[in-house]
C-alpha cells in the first residue's frame, strides 16, 4: 500500500492529488488543509469521479488532523500564501517559512520515513528551509520546479516546431524564478534532432525567454498562479518515486559540491527513484551555461539570506 499526503488543498495541491489519483500513482491520497471543509469537500468530489474514471485510488481530506497522514511514503507541501500587492519578498518568505516549518514538523511527527516534495514558493528557498529544520538525508527532500519549467519549455518548443509536445526533449535547470531558471537550449531536441538545427537562434532564444516568464504569463491571464501543469508536474515527481522509475527530472536538490555549489538547493538534473533523489547528474556545462548557473545560484542564495534561521 502506498500513501501520499498533500498539504494544502488549494489549486496546486488539489490538482496534484487529482492527477495522482486518476493515474493511480498511489493507493491512497490524503489532503490536509487549515480551511475547514475544503479538503473534505474536494476529496469527496474527486471520489465521486471514481466510478466515472475507473479509478481505484482512495482519496480523503481532513482539516488540521495530521493523525490521518500517518505512515505516508511521500508528502507534498503546497501550503502557503501567494504574494499580495504591497508585500515585500522578505515578508512573503517570513509567512511561508512559518507555514512550511510548522507543516514539516507536523508531517514528520506522523510519517518519519516520508520523502518530502516542496512546491511552496519561493520553492528553492523553502526546500532549503526544510533541510535546515528537519536534518533529513538530502535524498529525501525534493523541490518541485524544474519538472514544471521543463514542461513549459517543451510546450513552447512544440509550438515553435508545430510538433507534438510528446516528441520534444528539453529541460530547465537553475532556480525556479523568472530570471534564475536556465532552459538548456543546447540539449533541446525533436526526436533526437537538436532543436538548434530546426529553428533560428532567435526563435530558440524566444522559446527560452517565453519559458522563463511562463509562470508570470499565466498569472497575468488567471489573476493567480497556474495549477494544472504545476499539479501534473508534482504528480510526475511523485510517480517517479513511488514507481521507482529512475527518471531524470530536474529538481531542486541540496548541493554538496556538485556544479561548484555547496549548502544551496537549486534545480539540477536528478535521477528519481524509490529513495528520492538517487543521483545528481552532473552535466558538462559550457562556459556560458556555467556563468548562468553561478548567477542563478547567487540569486537563490540571496533569497535564502532572508530566511528567519
Ligand atoms: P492556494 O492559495 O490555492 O492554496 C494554498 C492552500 O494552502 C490553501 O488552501 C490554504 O488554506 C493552505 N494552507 C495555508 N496554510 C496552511 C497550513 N499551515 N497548513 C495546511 N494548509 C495551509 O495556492 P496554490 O495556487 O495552490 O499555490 C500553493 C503554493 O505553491 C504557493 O506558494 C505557490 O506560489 C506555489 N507554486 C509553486 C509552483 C512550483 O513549481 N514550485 C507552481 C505553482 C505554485
Ligand atoms: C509557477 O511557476 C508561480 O511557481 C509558480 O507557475
Amino acid at each position: 500500500m502506498s500513501k501520499v499526503t498533500v498539504v494544502g488543498a488549494g489549486n496546486v495541491g488539489a490538482t496534484a492529488a487529482n492527477v495522482i489519483a486518476i493515474r493511480e500513482v498511489a493507493d491512497e491520497v490524503v489532503m490536509i488543509d487549515i480551511k475547514e471543509g475544503v479538503s473534505e469537500g474536494k476529496a469527496m468530489d474527486m471520489m465521486q469521479t471514481a466510478n466515472l474514471l475507473d479509478m481505484n485510488t482512495r482519496i480523503s481530506g481532513v482539516t488540521n488532523d495530521y493523525k490521518a497522514t500517518e505512515g505516508s511514503d511521500v508528502v507534498v507541501i503546497t501550503s502557503g500564501i501567494p504574494r499580495k500587492p504591497g508585500m515585500t519578498r522578505e515578508e512573503l518568505i517570513g509567512v511561508n517559512a512559518g507555514i512550511v516549518k510548522q507543516v514539516t514538523e507536523s508531517v514528520l511527527a506522523h510519517s518519519p520515513n516520508a520523502i518530502i516534495i516542496c512546491v511552496s514558493n519561493p520553492m528553492d528557498t523553502m526546500t532549503y528551509l526544510i533541510h535546515k529544520i528537519s536534518g533529513l538525508p538530502k535524498n529525501r527532500i525534493i523541490g518541485m520546479g524544474g519538472a514544471l519549467d521543463s514542461s513549459r519549455f517543451k510546450y513552447y518548443l512544440s509550438k515553435a516546431l508545430n510538433a507534438n509536445p510528446n516528441e520534444i526533449e528539453g529541460f530547465v535547470i537553475g532556480g525556479h524564478g523568472d530570471t534564475t531558471m536556465i532552459p538548456m537550449k543546447r540539449f533541446a531536441a525533436y526526436r533526437g534532432v537538436p532543436a538548434a538545427s530546426l529553428m533560428s537562434a532567435e526563435t530558440l532564444d524566444k522559446v527560452a525567454a517565453d519559458t522563463m516568464v511562463g509562470g508570470a504569463t499565466l498569472t497575468k491571464l488567471l489573476g493567480t498562479s497556474a495549477w494544472y501543469a504545476p499539479g501534473a508536474a508534482t504528480a510526475e515527481v511523485v510517480e517517479a518515486i513511488l514507481h521507482d522509475q529512475k527518471c531524470m527530472i530536474p529538481c531542486s536538490a541540496l548541493l554538496d559540491g556538485e556544479y561548484g555549489e555547496k549548502d544551496l538547493c537549486i534545480g539540477v538534473p536528478c535521477l528519481l527513484g524509490k529513495n528520492g533523489i538517487e543521483k545528481i547528474i552532473e552535466l558538462d556545462l559550457n562556459d556560458e551555461e556555467k556563468a548562468l548557473f553561478a548567477k542563478s545560484a547567487e540569486a537563490v542564495r540571496k533569497t535564502n539570506a532572508a530566511l528567519p534561521l
